[in-house]
Parts: structure tokens; C-alpha cells; sequence
């Protein structure tokens, strides 16, 4: 049995404080040294270690090869880990095997020792395992969501992009990453547009992200609609590395929108045209007045030019006569046909009395024919709205005709619809149509602006339903309430001009 050596107080003190473990062995693997780190790390003590083979304290694996090793550098000079030192997996004295990166060291040469350092990699292993970890967890979000993700550098080019973004634009990781975004993606008539979003995010580096909208171009030449947010990626010192960039495909929903937007307004279009049909008979009564008249100026005038000596004064009053009325029914044909031509919506800063009294003619000519008397009641004091006119006339219009309906039960004598402009409680303009008749049933307080909700043998049941959405759409709302002493109120509160954007 081999001794160890004698060692001095400060060698030992110095060995016990290293923090690696430290083995000696002689050149048969017995050791010589083991050290308080050694001892913590293997579990076993000092003097159950000294004296005896280093090959305990590894793995089945290394451990007959050990020997070997020792005695093939001692014949062919041939290192394999002195000078270099290696990741091995060591064995604790409870059995336990555990990695730790082994330096070696040769003491003296005939016969030659060698020392051993053990680091314990358990922990640094656990942390690079947790880091793994998260990282493929961080991946695979990633990957799994559905938003697009795209990591960009200060040169705008592609450092990073997930799959919803190879996705939408049909090309793979490979053939992006690298290269210019703007090259790879954007349409050339989208990307000064760009260069401007991208400028203002990386000069003022605000703390949100910037949220815009910009088309993306995929592989087959398709372009798809894609709403950004953008923020810029910092470095520790606050300098600006490159754009971090997730993307929603809108392209599908502003469609739909679209198809909803163009359906609305074929429906209302179509409900202007059916509300045109219903005011036929009234309207037709409208044309024919001055119709009538014309012909009948136009006889009188023919009259006064066949006496012997006409009165050229009276003659030009009668030519005077027949331009006005003329005048007129193009008036009323311009009205109708502002109304029921098919257009876009749009908003104007609008007096609604105006835009009600515009209405008259065709009110009255309507309600003329069913013998109701039609009130205009209009605040002079009203504030102007951001609003679509004719729109706006025609929900006018149909909360007309539902009260011209309504009093129809009452004698001809007793038929009265009001149309009244007012400022709401809080500024807001409000349009209130009151009528005297029947007012609504309990039951059918509920579903009055359900589509296709009706009572009336030609009714469509569009009427209110069409007039809500119109009035929504103006970011106002279309209430119900009874009249007094009987009959119906509807009003309509549109938001006044300073409280409303566009
Ligand atoms: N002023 C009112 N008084 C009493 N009932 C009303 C009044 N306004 C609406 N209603 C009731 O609400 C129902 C739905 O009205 P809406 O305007 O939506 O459709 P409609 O008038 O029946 O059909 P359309 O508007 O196509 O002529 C009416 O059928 C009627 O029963
Ligand atoms: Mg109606």
C-alpha cells in the first residue's frame, strides 16, 4: 500500500479551500489527496479514499478502461485529457452518477503523478437544461401563434419569423431570413409608406407598440391585408437593435365587412325603393298639381294670345305661371331621385332642419293622400351633425309612414303626425316623430326592430330595423316611448357635431 505523502499545514489548508475537488493519484491510479471538496462531492471521507484505486469513483463504463488509460500514457506519451480536461460522469458514494468536468495534471515523471480538479456540472447542466427548456417553449408559442411574428434588424432585414408568417406569405424560414424585408414582402407601392412607419418607431422609440396597417405580398403575387404592431427591440443600454413586428391577416375580415357594408346598403337601397312605391299614390298627386296647372295655364294663355288685342302683360304673368310650376315638379323629381339613387354612405356637417324640410313636399304629398295633418315643429336653436342627409331621410321618412299607418284607425279629422327637431340633455339632436294613433301593443314593444317584424299586410318589417342600423351607424340611438294621452313617440339622438368624429 501506497502512502501519501506528507503535506505541510498551508498545502493542506490551501487544497480543503479549493472549491473544485481535488485527487492525487500515483501512476497504479491509487490516491494520494483528497480534499474537503472531494469529500462533499463524492460523500465519501478522506480515509475511505486514500490508499485506494480512483476507479471507484467512477462509472462501470470508465472504470475498467481507467488502468488502461494510465498505463498507455505512461507507454506512449499520447494525452488524451491532461492539458485538456473533459465533461466525465463520476459516481457518488451512495451510487449516484453525476457529470463533472475533469482537468488533469501531471506531477514529476518517474513514475509521474497526476493531480485531478472536479467541477460538479449538475447545476450548470439543470441551468442549461431550464434555458433548452424555455427556449423551445418560447418556440413552439411561436410557432403556434396564429399572429404573424417577424424580428427584423436596423437594416430591415429578416432576423426572425415564425410560421403564421412564413404562412401568409408562402415562403419558407431559409428564403427569408436575411433579406430584406421590404424586398421580400411589401408591394413597392406600399413601402415609402412603410419607411415612414418604420422611421417614426425607431427615432422616437415610443413605450407601446405602433399599430398600422400595411399590405404584405406572398409568393403567388397575392397581396394580403395585414394590421401591424411594432415595437422597437432595445439593448440594455437603451439602444435600438431591430423591430419586433406581430401581424394579423385582416385580409378575410375587411371582406366581410366590405360584403356586409355593400349587403346594407343594397337592403336600404331596395327599402328606399319599396318606400317609394308606398308614397306613389301621394307622390303622383305631388306631379300632378303642377301638371294640371301648367295645362291649365297653358290654355289660358292660349285663350289671351287668340283674343284681337292680347294682353301681353297678363300673357307674361301666365308664361311666368307655368316656368314655376315646372320648376317645381323638377324639384320634386330631384328629391325623389336623390333618394332613390344608390350611393355610398357619407357624412357632412349637416343642419337637420334643412335636411327635414327638404323632406316637406314629399311629406305632405303623402300624407294629403291618407288625410293626415303633418306638423313641422323645428328648434331654430338646433345644433348642426356629422351626418349622411339622405340617410337620415330616410329614417325621417319611415317613422313618417309608420305614423301616417298608425292613425288611420282615427277619423280623417283627428290624424296628426308631428316631426320635432330639439337639443337633447346633454347637446345631443334629436328628431322626434309623434303620432296619435293606436300606439304599440305591450306584446310588440319587444321585437319592434327585429327584421321582418310587421303587422301590416304589405309591410316589409324593415322599416325600423333598417332605420336603427342607420342611425347606430351615426353612433346615435333610435328609442321608443308611448305618446299622451295615446300613440306613439320615436326618437331618434344623434351625437351634435363637436362630440362626433366622422
Ligand atoms: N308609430 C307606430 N304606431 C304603432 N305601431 C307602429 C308604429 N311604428 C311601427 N309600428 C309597428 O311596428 C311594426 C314594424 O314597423 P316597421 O316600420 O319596421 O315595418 P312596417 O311598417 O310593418 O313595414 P314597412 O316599414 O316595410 O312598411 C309595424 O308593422 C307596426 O306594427
Ligand atoms: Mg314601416
Amino acid at each position: 500500500m501506497t502512502h501519501p505523502p506528507p503535506q505541510s499545514l498551508e498545502a493542506q489548508a490551501l487544497l480543503d479551500a479549493t472549491v473544485d475537488a481535488v485527487i492525487l493519484i500515483d501512476h497504479k491510479g491509487i490516491m494520494q489527496v483528497f480534499n474537503h471538496a472531494a469529500v462533499r462531492m463524492f460523500g465519501y471521507s478522506a480515509e475511505e479514499t486514500l490508499g485506494r484505486n480512483v476507479s471507484m469513483l467512477m462509472t462501470e463504463r470508465d472504470r475498467d478502461q481507467h488502468d488502461a488509460y494510465i498505463s498507455r500514457y505512461l507507454r506512449t506519451g499520447v494525452a488524451h485529457i491532461i492539458g485538456i480536461g473533459r465533461e466525465v460522469q463520476a459516481r457518488r458514494k451512495n451510487g449516484s452518477v453525476f457529470s463533472a468536468f475533469l482537468s488533469v495534471g501531471r506531477i514529476g515523471a518517474d513514475p509521474p503523478r497526476f493531480v485531478g480538479f472536479l467541477q460538479d456540472m449538475t447545476l450548470r447542466h439543470q441551468a442549461l437544461q431550464a434555458a433548452q427548456r424555455e427556449r423551445e417553449r418560447a418556440n413552439r408559442y411561436l410557432e403556434a401563434a396564429q399572429t404573424m411574428l417577424v424580428g427584423l434588424d436596423l437594416d430591415l432585414r429578416v432576423t426572425m419569423i415564425n410560421r403564421k408568417g412564413c404562412e401568409v406569405l408562402g415562403r419558407n424560414e431559409a428564403s427569408l431570413l436575411g433579406t430584406s424585408w421590404y424586398e421580400s414582402a411589401i408591394p413597392a407601392d406600399q413601402r415609402a409608406e412603410l419607411a415612414v412607419q418604420f422611421g417614426t418607431l425607431l427615432e422616437h422609440h415610443p413605450r407601446g407598440p405602433r399599430h398600422f396597417e400595411c399590405p404584405v405580398l406572398t409568393r403567388n403575387g397575392a397581396v394580403r391585408q395585414v394590421a401591424w404592431r411594432c415595437v422597437v427591440i432595445e439593448e440594455p443600454q437603451g439602444i435600438a437593435s431591430g423591430i419586433l413586428c406581430s401581424g394579423d391577416d385582416v385580409t378575410d375580415g375587411r371582406r366581410a365587412e366590405q360584403d356586409v357594408r355593400e349587403a346594407r346598403e343594397r337592403v336600404m337601397h331596395v327599402s328606399r325603393l319599396a318606400t317609394m312605391g308606398e308614397m306613389a299614390s301621394g307622390i303622383s298627386h305631388e306631379l300632378n298639381q303642377p301638371l294640371a296647372a301648367i295645362t291649365t295655364y297653358a290654355q289660358a294663355g292660349a285663350r289671351l294670345l287668340d283674343a284681337a288685342d292680347p294682353d301681353l302683360g297678363e300673357a307674361r304673368d301666365v308664361y311666368h305661371q307655368i316656368a314655376a310650376q315646372a320648376l317645381r315638379a323638377g324639384e320634386i323629381i330631384r328629391r325623389l331621385r336623390s333618394l332613390v339613387r344608390n350611393r355610398t354612405s357619407t357624412r357632412e356637417l349637416t343642419d337637420l332642419n334643412a335636411v327635414i324640410r327638404e323632406l316637406e313636399p314629399l311629406a305632405r304629398a303623402d300624407a294629403r293622400a291618407s288625410d293626415v295633418r303633418v306638423l313641422l315643429e323645428l328648434d331654430p336653436k338646433l345644433p348642426r351633425a356629422q351626418l349622411d342627409p339622405i340617410q337620415m331621410q330616410q329614417v325621417v321618412l319611415n317613422l313618417l309612414r309608420n305614423g301616417i299607418d298608425a292613425v288611420q284607425t282615427l277619423s280623417p279629422g283627428q290624424r296628426e303626425v308631428r316631426i320635432r327637431t330639439c337639443t337633447g340633455p346633454n347637446g345631443e339632436v334629436q328628431i322626434l316623430v309623434l303620432d296619435n294613433g293606436a300606439g304599440i301593443p305591450e306584446e310588440l314593444r319587444d321585437q319592434l326592430f327585429t327584421p321582418f317584424m310587421t303587422t301590416k299586410p304589405h309591410g316589409t318589417g324593415l322599416g325600423l330595423a333598417i332605420s336603427r342600423s342607420i342611425v347606430e351607424a351615426h353612433r346615435g340611438r333610435l328609442d321608443f316611448e308611448p305618446n299622451q294621452p295615446r300613440g306613439a313617440i320615436f326618437t331618434v339622438t344623434l351625437p351634435a357635431s363637436s362630440a362626433s368624429g366622422t
